[in-house]
């Protein structure tokens, strides 16, 4: 029995050229963290195709073709989306944020900077990601930390903002220091991104 799946193949999203020069971070780490993007992408469409074809008869939660690419078709997918996120917003001139992100910060954190250094020790907790979200039950933005890239923290809120805290993200420019490479990934956020997302997405201020 095979099931049914359709799906369209996505593309990759394009380097903005802002990427390739940012403040602290090379372009060779941008360009080789990209080139892992378009692997999540391209395993994205590959495991859909092959999920068309497997045998839902046996599906088994020990091993089946089907466990093990619905499984890892999370990982993928969190891939694309954790990735498209941290490369939008970043390619700015960091500092103080304004407009609507500014009163979301200064409600849910206390202030900018309080949000700063919570997001700064949750990226350094974190193996994976940490990523600051609107969470619509509770009605208020948190740092959240994630281990993989499918170890998505709670349903029903849209990230913000993705720190990427993979070695991969920071280990040619700094090694194992990833305080450095956090502050300069704070010191190349742009705003405007950020502010459009909360604007799109219509995060209340009350
Ligand atoms: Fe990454």
């Amino acid at each position: 029995m095979a099931l049914i799946h359709q799906f369209e193949a996505i593309r990759p999203r394009e380097l903005k050229p802002a990427l390739l020069e940012l403040d602290g971070i090379s372009r060779a780490s941008v360009e080789a963290h990209h080139r892992l993007y378009v692997g999540y992408v391209n395993k994205r469409n590959e495991i859909l195709e092959r999920l068309a074809g497997a045998d839902a008869g046996a599906a088994n939660q020990v091993y089946s073709d089907l466990r093990a690419l619905k499984v890892d078709l999370t990982f993928a997918i969190g891939g694309i989306k954790n990735h498209e996120l941290y490369f939008e917003h970043l390619g700015g001139t960091g500092g103080e944020p304004d407009g609507l992100v500014a009163q979301l910060l200064a409600r849910d954190f206390g202030s900018a900077a309080a949000w700063r250094e919570d997001l700064r020790a949750t990226g350094m907790a974190a193996r994976g990601w940490a990523w600051t979200a609107y969470d619509w039950d509770e009605r208020r933005l948190f740092n959240y930390l994630g281990d993989a890239q499918n170890t998505f923290p709670v349903w029903n809120a849209t990230p913000l903002v993705a720190l990427d805290v993979y070695e991969h993200a920071y280990f040619l420019d700094y090694q194992t220091d990833r305080a450095s490479y956090i502050d300069a990934f704070f010191a190349n956020l742009d705003w405007s991104v950020v502010n459009d997302w909360a604007q799109r997405y219509r995060i209340p201020t009350t």
